[in-house]
C-alpha cells in the first residue's frame, strides 16, 4: 500500500557516515516549519519515484543502471530529478520544527493507518531523531546528485538502492511504529 515500498528492498551496504555533504546553497528556501505530509507527498516522493521508474527503464539484468542504455536525455533527466530530490531533502533536514501536516493544507485527511496526532506526538518528543534521519538521507541525496553529475552509473545504482532503506527507517519510527 505504501507506494514507496513497491520496490524490492535493497540491501544497504553504505555507511551513512560517508557524507560530509555540501553546504546548502538554497539556505534561503529552507522553511522554519516543515510540514511532513506535504513534504512527502509533494516534494520527496515525486523525484525519487521518477528515479525509481527510470531505473526500471534503463536497468541491466541485475537491476543496475546500465550506462549502455543511458542517453544524454536520460542522464539529464536523472540529474534534474536528483537535484530536485536533494533540494527537497535539504529542506527537511534543515527545518527547525516538524509538523505532521499543514493544518491549512489539503492533506489533513490522512489515509487509513496514518495517525497524524500520533505522528505529531513522536515529532514533538524526538525532533532530533527526525532531523538526524532526514540529515542522513540528505547526505545520500547529495552524493546521488554528484554521482549523476559524474554520470557514474554504478555509483548511481548503489546510492539509489541505498535510499529506500533510509525512507523505511524513518517511517518505521515516525509513521507506523505500531505496525512494526
Ligand atoms: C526523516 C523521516 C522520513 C524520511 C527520511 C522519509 N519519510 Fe516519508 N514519511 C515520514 C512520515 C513521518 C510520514 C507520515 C506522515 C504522513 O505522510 O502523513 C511519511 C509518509 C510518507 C508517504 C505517505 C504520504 C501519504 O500519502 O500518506 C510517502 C509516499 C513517503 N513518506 C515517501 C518517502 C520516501 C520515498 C522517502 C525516501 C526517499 C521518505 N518518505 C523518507 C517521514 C520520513
Amino acid at each position: 500500500m505504501q507506494i514507496w515500498s513497491r520496490r524490492a528492498t535493497a540491501i544497504s551496504g553504505l555507511a551513512l557516515a560517508l557524507a560530509a555533504c555540501a553546504t546548502v546553497d538554497q539556505a534561503s528556501t529552507i522553511p522554519d516549519t516543515y510540514f511532513v505530509r506535504e513534504g512527502m507527498v509533494d516534494q520527496i516522493n515525486p523525484p525519487i519515484t521518477a528515479i525509481w521508474d527510470m531505473q526500471v527503464e534503463v536497468m541491466d539484468d541485475e537491476g543496475n543502471f546500465d550506462p549502455a542504455l543511458m542517453t544524454a536525455d536520460t542522464w539529464a533527466a536523472l540529474k534534474s530529478h536528483a537535484a530536485n530530490l536533494d533540494i527537497q531533502a535539504a529542506k527537511m533536514a534543515g527545518a527547525e520544527r516538524f509538523v505532521a501536516a499543514d493544518p491549512n493544507g489539503e492533506l489533513t485527511e490522512a489515509p487509513e493507518g496514518t495517525d497524524l496526532a500520533a505522528i505529531q506526538q513522536r515529532l514533538d518528543t524526538s525532533p532530533q531523531a527526525f532531523r538526524a534521519m532526514a540529515t542522513a538521507m540528505r547526505a545520500q541525496t547529495a552524493q546521488l546528485l554528484l554521482a549523476a553529475q559524474a554520470q557514474d552509473a554504478a555509483r548511481v545504482t548503489q546510492l539509489v538502492n541505498d535510499l529506500q532503506p533510509s525512507c523505511k527507517s524513518c517511517h518505521d519510527v515516525f509513521w507506523y511504529p505500531e505496525q512494526g
